[in-house]
């Protein structure tokens, strides 16, 4: 078998990246044969594939899984875009099979700093590059303390400090009623009192990042990079329900710069967002692609793709490049939920001993 990628369950974005390599594909003389993975039956996700697998669901069946894979298919180049510190680990082992390994970073040190807020914009200032300032709470008590020394609390907010999917993120508001949070839980807006309440139920103290309030817009911006080396960007500034899509300014060169700094490795993510000054800060990076990063294609570049040639040794780095900037033109759009049909039975479903 010629050019074959694999695809391992990945948190958000599994699908899009599939279906934007195969889109490039088929338009070219070039034959790719493209392996998806899930450890649950995400038929959605695994029928776009020309051949689906079923994941194991623990560390200890995974390599020999891998092993096997590899060996059956020819498998030149495999991204995960979950358990990747699992994968780091056994990054050697991996690319000893002759296989180019993708975990999103270059080392476990980074994929632990991201995974971090509080460490994370620590990094970032000693780096010179502007983030949200970020005090982390260690109990109930230091954050009331915090609250009750604040000039303006309308003006603070916390997030966990370990988290993902903006979940666990409140602005606080002296003027939201108590019922406030289970009315309009969407305004992310709660009453001092009432988190501070909550928080002291609470056995186990997760630690909380506070930070001040940032008025946005958000940039979020996806990437392909190569060892810190950023080959392809393309920004989206969120503004209500329409995200536009660049490719300068300063919040997309603070993202490169940002995965730059993180030896970012694969489809990665940066978020900033804009200070009182209207100046970009960071809030994070994800070593991985985004949820969103599927929207980008409307912008004519194919990061996924881009991904793909470079991997499979397609395309040269420069012509890469060159590709991401001459085939992007801005764009606006709005995300909708949609329906697509669901195939309850696979017709490319493999077994994993490989007897395909
Ligand atoms: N300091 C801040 N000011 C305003 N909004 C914020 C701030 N920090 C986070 N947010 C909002 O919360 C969301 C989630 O925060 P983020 O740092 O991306 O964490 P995660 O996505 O890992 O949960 C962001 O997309 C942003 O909309
Ligand atoms: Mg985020």
């Amino acid at each position: 078998m010629g050019h074959t990628i694999w695809f391992m369950e990945g948190l958000s974005s599994q699908r899009d990246i599939i279906s934007g390599v195969q889109e490039f594909f088929k338009h070219t003389q070039q034959t790719v044969t493209l392996i998806a993975s899930h450890h649950h039956q995400r038929n959605e996700i695994l029928s776009l594939a020309d051949i689906a697998l079923i994941e194991p669901d623990n560390d200890e069946q995974r390599m020999d899984f891998i092993v096997t894979t590899v060996k059956n298919y020819g498998v030149k180049a495999l991204h995960t875009g979950r358990n990747c510190q699992w994968f780091e680990t056994h990054r050697q082992e991996i690319e000893a099979l002759g296989v180019s390994l993708t975990t999103g970073a270059t080392s476990i040190t980074m994929l632990t700093l991201a995974d971090d807020k509080v460490e994370f914009a620590r990094a970032m200032e000693a780096h010179g590059l502007p983030v949200v300032p970020s005090l982390r709470i260690e109990s109930a008590e230091a954050l009331r303390h915090q609250l009750s020394s604040a000039d303006n609390k309308q003006a603070l907010c916390v997030k966990p400090v370990t988290g993902i999917y903006g979940m666990g993120f409140w602005r606080f508001d002296d003027t939201a009623t108590p019922m406030s949070v289970f009315t309009h839980p969407d305004s992310r807006k709660v009453h001092p009192e009432m988190y501070l309440y909550a928080l002291g139920q609470q056995e186990d103290f997760r630690p909380l990042v506070l930070m001040p309030y940032l008025p946005g817009p958000e940039y979020s911006i996806d990437m392909l990079v190569e060892k810190g080396r950023v080959i392809a960007a393309v920004a989206r500034r969120k503004e209500g329900a329409l995200q536009y899509l660049e490719q300068s300014g300063p919040a997309f060169e603070l993202g490169k710069a940002c995965a730059q700094v993180m030896q970012a490795d694969g489809l990665v993510n940066v978020q900033t967002r804009n200070n009182e000054k209207g100046e970009p800060v960071l809030l994070e990076i994800n070593m991985r692609p985004s949820g969103g990063i599927g929207y980008t294609r409307h912008s004519g570049v194919n990061l996924p793709a881009l991904f793909a040639l470079r991997q499979l040794g397609l395309m040269g780095e420069s012509e890469a490049t060159l590709l991401a900037t001459d085939s992007f033109t801005p764009a606006v759009v709005r995300s909708m939920t949609d329906v697509i049909l669901y195939h309850p039975t696979l017709d490319n479903l493999s077994v994993s001993n490989g007897s395909a």
